[in-house]
């Protein structure tokens, strides 16, 4: 068996459940991946194609095994697996470590080593696996070692996205279960709010997301425009900016980047925020290094800037304005470790606007927008 390091860096891609929720099927996974690969996304990054909880009939067969739902997926999951390979993507499935997932359909609760193996067979390359009707005397470190042990010994090789919402201080243990990614909150909404509350809760967590292990601060809401697939994920919608500034921010933080809105679907705004390499190559580089935060004594609260040191020696800089109004935010080179005396300053380039900025020495000031972020790359000089 080829077992591989997989996830060295956070993995990209789509996943169904925040537009579409139950109403997957065949002829919409199918729409997406021609879609995806049409538009670029491929290119750009966004390999995994992830099909979220509703998949499976509502119980196992008389064997004990899952059972894809035949008016769903008419051709059954190896056919759409093979689809979706041949046009170059992974495919990603969904199950639960309780008895059953979070929509009511079977779990994988005490079938692990045998729903590995299906998925296995079925050209499955990604496991999301949920946290829902976990027995109560059960303990999730144990259960998602379970699932760990299962995957990388189920003959191939498949990513485990494990998604326990950041409960049972996850991040101290997770790495161990075998998981390359973990969700550390509770379900995103398409709301400024949500995306507010879910990075302010992950700053002081980033030294526990690495390679191989990659905090998931859950999947994108960019271009959802309030159309969730429920009420809870719709929540109002977003503006751009506020889109971007999501992006932004998973992106310094090393999130996963895994798309949520109907890609069929999707605007020149959003292709945009969603496409954009110079900030895909922050959160892709190999290294994976943990962003530091810089609160200059001068900025207001409602700021801050993250710093995340790059393999080349470039330093990527990320300056948020999380208010209600414009702020002006300064980042002072000292706070990250340059001192003036080095006579060494940091030639900018926009990520967002892709140019170039000059060379700035001690200090650098921009005013960012309300719910804005600016991103830049910087080479000493
Ligand atoms: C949980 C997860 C979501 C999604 C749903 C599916 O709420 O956190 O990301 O997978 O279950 O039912």
């Amino acid at each position: 068996m080829s077992r591989k390091a997989m996830c060295a860096v956070p993995p990209m891609g789509w996943n169904s459940w925040n537009t579409f929720t139950e109403n997957i099927n065949e002829d919409l996974v199918k729409e997406t991946v021609d879609s995806m690969k049409e538009q670029g996304f491929l290119e750009a990054g966004y390999e995994y194609v992830v099909m979220d909880d509703c998949w499976s009939l509502r119980e196992r067969d008389s064997e004990g095994k899952l059972v894809a739902d035949p008016e769903k997926f008419p051709n059954g999951i190896k056919a759409l697996a093979d689809y979706i390979h041949a046009k170059g993507f992974k495919f990603g499935m969904y199950s639960c470590c309780g008895t059953r997932t979070c929509a009511n359909y079977p779990g994988s609760f005490e079938h692990e080593f045998e729903d590995a193996k299906q998925f296995a067979r079925w050209g499955v390359d990604y496991l999301k696996y949920d946290n829902c009707f976990k027995p109560q005397n059960q303990d999730g470190r144990t259960l998602y070692r379970r699932m760990g042990m299962a995957l990388a010994n189920s003959g191939r090789d498949i990513v485990f996205s494990a998604c326990q919402w950041g409960t049972d201080s996850v991040h101290e243990w997770i790495r161990s279960s075998g998981a390359h990614l973990f969700r550390s909150t509770e379900d995103i909404n398409d709301s400024w709010h949500s995306i507010k509350d879910i990075a302010l809760s992950q700053l002081d967590k980033q030294a526990f997301s690495g390679s191989y292990c990659h905090n998931d601060m859950d999947m994108l809401v960019v271009g959802m425009y309030g159309k969730g697939g429920n009420e809870y994920i719709s929540a109002g919608g977003c503006t751009d900016e506020e889109y971007q500034t999501h992006f932004s921010l998973w992106a310094m933080m090393n999130s996963p980047l895994m798309i949520g809105c109907d890609i069929r679907k999707i605007n020149d705004a959003t292709k945009k925020i969603l496409l954009n390499q110079d900030i895909i190559a922050i959160n892709q580089d190999i290294e994976c290094r943990s962003p530091f935060q810089l609160n200059c004594v001068s900025n207001s609260i409602d700021t801050f800037v993250l710093v995340k040191f790059l393999s080349n020696g470039d330093i990527a800089v990320g300056m948020f304005n999380l208010g209600d109004v414009p702020a002006m935010v300064t980042v002072d080179f000292w706070d990250m470790g340059l001192t003036a005396g080095s006579g060494r300053g940091l030639e900018f380039y926009d990520c967002i606007k892709h140019e170039n900025i000059g060379v700035k020495k001690e200090i650098f000031s921009e005013t960012v927008a309300a719910h804005g972020s600016k991103v830049y790359r910087c080479k000493m000089v």
